[in-house]
């Protein structure tokens, strides 16, 4: 089975930056065939990193990092998901634990803008994980199991559905979960969708992915792909972990 390779960039990159990241790729595209390729630029340079991806000889697709539930109105400050179909973004990150944790987005909202960028037929990466005071108490699954509950509620088409685990205490530290641990987390979720979702969804880690730890964390159980933050900002770290 193919697996996705997807870059969150976070609050990251200027048009200097991006210059040189697909410079770099124009020179080194030989690629795994079976890898997808996903980035998440911050909002205002998507039209131009999609223009960049134009001249490549391999498909990337280009998402965000966040939406609004509502189409249009009075939200000063937020984009809109019918705004990114018009710019034509193939994805949307949904929960991620910064805009759980620092912008305080709680399940029910995650909910309202899951069920729009789903039912506006874009791809949705819907991140869960556990803090690392919720793993030491033991309550891993049940932090998981609530998050996808919540999260997907009330919601009845999942064909653009994809999960990504980022236990939060592995991202941005440099310590990414073990194999073990990745692949017990991976094991329950998928447990859930089958039987309460839906069957076959792609589930990605995230957390400290690097070159280094790329080829056991794709070949653990039930890993479909990966969700990278920090190291997918130099592109010869992410061109490394492409083709891990
Ligand atoms: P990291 O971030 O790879 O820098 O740990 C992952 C993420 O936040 O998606």
């Amino acid at each position: 089975m193919s697996k996705i390779i997807a870059a969150n960039w976070k609050m990251n990159m200027t048009y200097s930056e991006i210059d040189d990241f697909f410079y770099f790729f124009k020179n080194n595209d030989d690629f795994k065939e079976d890898r997808k390729i996903y980035i998440a630029p911050p909002f205002v340079y998507i039209d131009y990193v999609k223009k960049k991806i134009k001249n490549l000889e391999f498909n990337i697709k280009i998402g965000a990092q966040n939406c609004y539930f509502e189409d249009k109105g009075a939200f000063t400050g937020e984009i809109s998901v019918s705004m990114l179909k018009d710019i034509k973004v193939n994805f949307v990150i949904v929960g991620h634990s910064e805009r759980r944790n620092i912008f305080n987005e709680n399940d029910e909202l995650l909910n309202k803008k899951v069920k729009k960028v789903l039912e506006s037929n874009l791809e949705c990466i819907f991140c869960i994980g556990e803090k690392l005071e919720e793993r030491q108490k033991g309550d891993t699954f049940k932090v998981l199991e609530d998050q996808l509950k919540k999260g997907l509620d009330g919601i009845s088409k999942f064909d653009n559905l994809i999960i990504a685990y980022e236990p939060v205490w592995a991202i941005g530290t440099g310590v990414n979960a073990s194999g073990e641990q990745i692949e017990e987390a991976h094991t329950f979720i998928k447990e859930f969708l089958n039987k309460n979702v839906a069957n076959n969804l792609p589930i990605l880690y995230g957390g400290s992915v690097k070159p280094e730890n790329i080829s056991e964390i794709l070949n653990t159980k039930n890993v479909d792909g990966v969700l990278v933050g920090g190291a997918s900002l130099i592109a010869e770290k992410f061109y490394k972990i492409i083709n891990g």
